[in-house]
């Protein structure tokens, strides 16, 4: 690439830094097949004060590696390396992103939908935004966990599921106030907790930094990672905090939990979830769907015909639907409900949190009724029965009929 080019990219990466919309850019599509670094991205840190560039390498034989330089330097080194190494870079900006391509004969196409006014602040990384999170890494259970090292420093490819993890923490503290206040002992479950970062970090989060008396426990099918978890828990002394192996659908509590999460439970997993939180009373409910399949292989709707015969756009529509009658179920129940983004949305698709909180005041019969007549109406347009509707059927005729 020319001179001429390098600075027109360049003045495309200062632009968006200097108005404070830069999120980051990327390096992508080596030359070499057999070259050291796959990608390189590039985002903005404060470290100490200081508003610096930070560049994570991710290279071929999987390690990342990590390194940050001055902000004056950062736009002209990944100009330089889009028409040396690299053939593609993409700068993503909250007003909208540009991506530069060079041809194998070094021709630059351009094509920039970043808008001149517009787009919030972005978010700043570093260790100074890490400061202000309610974990900050060296927490001993996030070392025993693989997300941070022996000195406490998050693991370059652990950070996404440290974020994830802080944000989550974030919301759990959201909701702080509508669980039993202390000294009552709060009873928690995260329901298909896998490897269980989550249920370690809100145990964590109540008993360690709110020193409040909690039970916890997480269930899942697989184990191999209940072994693992349990022996975590018991290395880090955590008696409250327990794991059991089995399938959520048969799952019964001690007691009534204040509170359930859950994060990611497949498909209709997420159903068996919400389920079992609503008939056990759970006063606050913190899901994450993942990987919905039930509703797009049941919908047929005359009227959406448009968007279902377009199976991507099919699938886009029916995880929306899935999760807002997900939600309008449970508002029959008394829970007040809303969808949420867990993280930022470029990280991951599988992004909606459901945030249910239960109604400390019983709903009024007919105010019931109506609101489940809607849902049923709905689904019947949509010719849909949600196995969320299947699990509480007996739990809400018995409820309306009272
Ligand atoms: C995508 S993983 C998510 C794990 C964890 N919550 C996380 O976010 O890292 C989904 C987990 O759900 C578990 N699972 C799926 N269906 C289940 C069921 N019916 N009962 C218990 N666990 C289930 C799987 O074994 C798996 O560990």
């Amino acid at each position: 690439m020319n001179e001429q080019n390098n600075e027109r990219i360049a003045a495309v990466i200062t632009g968006a830094n200097e108005r404070g919309i830069l999120k980051r850019f990327v390096l992508s599509s080596p030359r070499s097949k057999t070259g050291d670094v796959k990608k390189a991205e590039l985002r903005p840190v404060t470290v100490r004060g200081e508003k610096l560039i930070q560049m994570t390498e991710y290279r071929r034989d999987g390690k990342a590696v990590t390194s940050n330089m001055p902000e004056s330097e950062a736009a002209d080194i990944a100009a330089v390396r889009l028409g040396g190494e690299f053939r593609q870079l993409d700068v993503i900006t909250t007003a909208g992103s540009c991506t530069a391509l060079v041809s194998s004969k070094g021709k630059l196409h351009i094509s920039d939908s970043i808008s001149a006014t517009g787009g919030g602040i972005a978010d700043i990384g570093g260790n100074d935004s890490e400061k202000n999170h309610i974990l900050d890494g060296s927490e001993p259970f996030l070392r025993l966990l693989g997300v941070s090292d022996a000195d406490g420093r998050v693991i370059d490819r652990r950070r996404a599921k440290f974020r994830q993890i802080n944000r989550f923490l974030e919301l759990v503290r959201d909701i702080e106030d509508k669980l039993p206040k202390a000294p009552q002992p709060l009873y928690i479950l995260d329901l298909c907790c896998g490897k269980s970062y989550l249920t370690f970090a809100v145990y964590y989060y109540f008993s360690a930094i709110l020193r409040r008396s909690v039970r916890m426990t997480g269930v899942d099918l697989k184990p191999d990672v209940i072994a693992y978890c349990s022996g975590c828990a018991s290395s880090l002394g955590w008696d409250g905090l327990d794991f059991v192996c089995g399938d959520i659908l048969r799952f019964e509590p001690e007691r009534d939990p204040d509170l359930v999460v859950s994060l990611h439970a497949c498909d209709i997993a997420t159903d068996i979830t919400l389920a079992c939180a609503v008939k056990r009373g759970a006063k606050v409910i913190l899901s994450t769907p993942c990987c919905q399949h039930e509703m797009a292989n049941q919908l047929e709707c005359e009227d959406l015909s448009f968007i279902t015969s377009k199976p991507l756009l099919r699938h886009k529509m029916t995880d929306a639907f899935t999760d807002a009658l997900r939600l309008s179920r449970l508002e029959c129940e008394n829970y007040v409900c809303e969808a949420l983004e867990l993280v930022d949305p470029e990280e991951t698709p599988k992004n909606v949190m459901l945030r249910c909180v239960r109604r400390s005041a019983p709903m009024a019969r007919e105010k019931r009724e109506a609101l489940y007549a809607e849902y049923r109406r709905v689904c019947d347009w949509l010719h849909v029965t949600p196995y969320l509707d299947v699990l509480l059927c007996d739990y809400a005729t018995v409820r309306l009929r009272d």
